[in-house]
């Protein structure tokens, strides 16, 4: 079965081709970074026009690399949340047309369940049910439980700032440019992360949830302070380290009282390579296998969309086209 997909839930056009929800025939993308990096993060308006300008040729790009025609494709998955409306508007409207006119199903898919079953398309057989699954991205941080590819659990999420929100704006802060995520990583790297202790929230009552606002926030003010000039390589790495020891100590407190022996990474901060790293020396238990995404397929992107709506198809679920845009939430199951 040959499933389109379609991701445009921030800045990123993406559409892919996938078969029976794991072999990638066709992956393209367009990206915005240029434009929105003097504002140091996303303008929704531009996002969206930059999408409209974009779809359609993305979507001829997309057959002619799979080598297939139009009318061979099966079905239609597209996100339909979270993201920014404008942005999701665009990717939903275009393939509604498209379900239309080719008469074939549209699949809305959750962004967030998209980004934890794509390990799993690569892992097709090593990644088993249940286990723990953690998201970390720029919009997003989310630990939950994953009991089969299409029922999950939220057991944590952050209270304020997403992980990758925090890269973003301390990278903008230090003129490292936009998306702050990566330019941070590569200017860490080897760099001493146990020289400068940041604060790590605590909360007074027992919860898994995360908060990045006060790491965000103190970190800013040695930035103005001028403390830590001169010693970039150092700073970065020692806040990389403050930011993950704020999302393993949850797992680690999780993985330690109800073990699962699996936890699986996903998001666009799963890219980053102190963490790909660090996460296997920090999370002790024995046998626990820890899972990331290829580098490629951290962000956003289309096949993840169109491997998750395979399932969604086969479940027999209806998706009727007037409602589909609303349901966007995943509280407990899909
Ligand atoms: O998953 P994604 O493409 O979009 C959302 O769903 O939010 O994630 C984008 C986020 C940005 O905050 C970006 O800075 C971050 O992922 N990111 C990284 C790295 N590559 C991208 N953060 C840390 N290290 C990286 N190597
Ligand atoms: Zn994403």
């Amino acid at each position: 079965m040959l499933i389109l997909g379609i991701e445009s839930s921030c800045d990123e056009t993406a559409l892919s081709i996938v078969r029976d929800g794991v072999e990638i025939l066709a992956d393209s993308r367009e990206f915005q970074d240029e434009i929105h990096a003097p504002f140091g993060g996303v303008v929704p308006e531009f996002a969206a026009r930059h999408h409209a300008e974009k779809i359609s040729i993305l979507f001829k790009r997309t057959l002619e690399k799979a080598n297939i025609e139009a009318d061979k494709i099966d079905a239609i998955g597209v996100t339909n949340g979270p993201g920014l409306v404008g942005s999701l508007l665009v990717g939903f409207m275009f393939a509604r047309g498209l379900s239309i006119g080719l008469s074939k199903p549209l699949i809305p898919v959750n962004h967030i369940l998209a980004h934890l079953y794509m390990p799993s398309m690569i892992f097709t057989k090593e990644i088993l049910y249940p286990h723990y699954a953690i998201l970390i991205s720029g919009g997003h941080t989310f630990l939950i439980r994953a009991d089969s590819i299409l029922n999950y659990e939220i057991l944590a999420k952050t209270r304020d700032d997403a992980i990758g929100e925090a890269f973003d704006k301390i990278a903008f802060f230090m003129g490292l440019g936009y998306p702050g995520g990566k330019a941070i990583d590569k200017r860490a790297l080897n760099g001493n992360c146990d020289r400068i202790v940041f604060p790590v929230t605590r909360f007074k009552e027992d919860t898994l949830d995360f908060s990045f606002s006060g790491l965000k926030t103190a970190t800013l003010e040695m930035i103005r302070s001028k403390k830590y000039d001169g010693q970039e390589k150092d700073f970065l790495a020692s806040f990389q380290k403050a930011a993950f020891d704020i999302v393993l100590n949850s797992v680690n407190k999780l993985n330690r009282e109800k073990p699962l022996g699996q936890i699986v990474f996903g998001g666009g901060v799963a890219a980053n390579s102190f963490l790909r790293d660090y996460a296997h020396s920090k999370i002790k238990d024995k046998g626990v296998k820890l899972f990331f995404p290829p580098l490629e397929y951290c962000t956003d992107n289309g096949a993840m969309v169109a491997g998750l709506a395979y399932h969604l198809l086969r479940s027999g679920k209806e998706f009727k086209a007037q409602d589909v845009f609303s349901r966007s939430d995943f509280r407990k199951t899909y």
